[in-house]
């Protein structure tokens, strides 16, 4: 009897994970012992009645590396097995421990082996997981590149893709009529996105979680940049920045077993502020969302996601569960799944990066 591998993908989606899928399944059709199966959205697969598996062979993941989105689809509401929110019959939510109910339907199912392909959220349940036994390896993704052990996950460099041409769009309607746009990306409470689009589009104003702004400045520099009425500023925004002395801007959200606070919108009580605090010109917000996490992936997400999936395969044949593949110094590698979601990737301000941004003149707003 062959071995399983189950496959999961958790968490917000990013352009990616279809190849990632593709690397495994084609890595582990080279080995006559081990069939991969799925598991529908996450861990709910195994937790539902009847239970949701796919079979994953090399026919079912024929070209999809190039489409966005996954085929097994993903969650990021419900939270961890071991604190899993169900409705009550009056429509409240009870938090309970499905960990054991989940390890058994794995057992029922042959599993032998666990890939789960997810941010930090999905990577501390298969650290939890793994402590009770499972068999375990995790593959990073998350378009906000905020995962500590890895370099870069995939879909990062597709999302800046995606903001970097919504940016180059945005410079030429702002030159025609002379306005200030406002581009605000994704990235929760990293300002990699923002970051690296506005060195890539060549921003004036770049404003990000690890630097609190100070409205004063940012005015400052808008109003520089107009003379009798003319000119034109482009500015990018990370959806977590926050002004000195303030709060990061969230949203409420009634989405049944949605735990984290929602952000997005900031742009426009940014585009309030610049007015109240004597910005001369005229302003547009651009909120770009989820537009962020669609799409073709790079063919620098494909290489780096076919690269993650080769290696969680061979590193479950190695046994080296309780470890999240890692892509560091130009080099595929691993980490263990503690070390993986001990810290956040945020970004260095004393980095090269910051550096290069500072040297084309782009303001922070400090
Ligand atoms: O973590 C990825 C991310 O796209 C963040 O950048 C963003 O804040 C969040 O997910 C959006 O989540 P949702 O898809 O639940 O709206």
């Amino acid at each position: 009897m062959k071995k399983k591998v189950l496959v999961l993908t958790g968490g917000g989606d990013c352009p990616g994970l279809n190849a990632v899928i593709r690397g495994i399944v084609k890595r582990a059709a080279q080995t006559p012992d081990w069939e991969v199966i799925g598991s529908i959205e996450a861990y709910n697969g195994i937790l539902r009645e009847p239970m949701e598996v796919v079979n994953l062979d090399n026919k079912a993941v024929a070209g999809i590396h190039v489409r966005g989105g996954t085929i097994i689809g993903t969650t990021n509401k419900g939270g961890s097995p071991s604190s899993f929110a169900i409705k009550l019959a009056d429509g409240t939510l009870k938090m309970v421990d499905r960990t054991q109910e989940l390890l058994d339907n794995l057992k029922k199912l042959g599993v032998d082996a666990v890939i789960s392909i997810g941010g930090d959220g999905s990577q501390t349940i298969s650290q939890e997981l793994y402590e009770k036994g499972l068999n375990v390896v995790g593959v990073p993704k998350t378009i906000d590149n905020d995962l500590s052990a890895t370099d870069f996950t995939f879909g990062f460099q597709t999302a800046v893709q995606t903001a970097s041409e919504a940016f180059d769009k945005l410079v030429t309607t702002a030159a025609s009529h002379h306005r200030v746009m406002i581009l605000e990306v994704m990235g929760r409470d990293a300002g990699w996105i923002a970051l690296h689009t506005a060195i890539s589009g060549g921003a004036e104003i770049c404003l990000i979680p690890e630097i609190p702004y100070n409205i004063h400045k940012v005015v400052e520099k808008i109003n520089t940049r107009y003379q009798n009425g003319k000119g034109f500023v482009n500015i990018v925004i990370s959806e977590g920045i926050k002004p000195i002395g303030g709060q990061t801007t969230t949203k409420k959200n009634d989405e049944f077993g949605y735990k984290n606070p929602r952000l997005g919108g900031v742009a426009y009580q940014l585009s309030q502020q610049l007015k109240e605090f004597g910005c001369l010109a005229d302003i547009r917000e651009t909120v770009l969302g989820h537009i962020q996490r669609g799409g073709t992936p790079t063919a620098f997400d494909r290489v780096l996601a076919t690269q993650f999936g080769v290696k969680a395969f061979e590193m479950v044949l190695a046994g080296e569960f309780g470890n999240m593949v890692t892509y560091r110094n130009n080099t595929i590698s691993t980490a263990t799944l503690k070390e993986a979601t001990g810290n956040y990737n945020l970004v260095d301000v004393n980095s090269y990066l910051m550096k290069a941004a500072r040297g084309v003149g782009i303001s922070f707003g400090d």
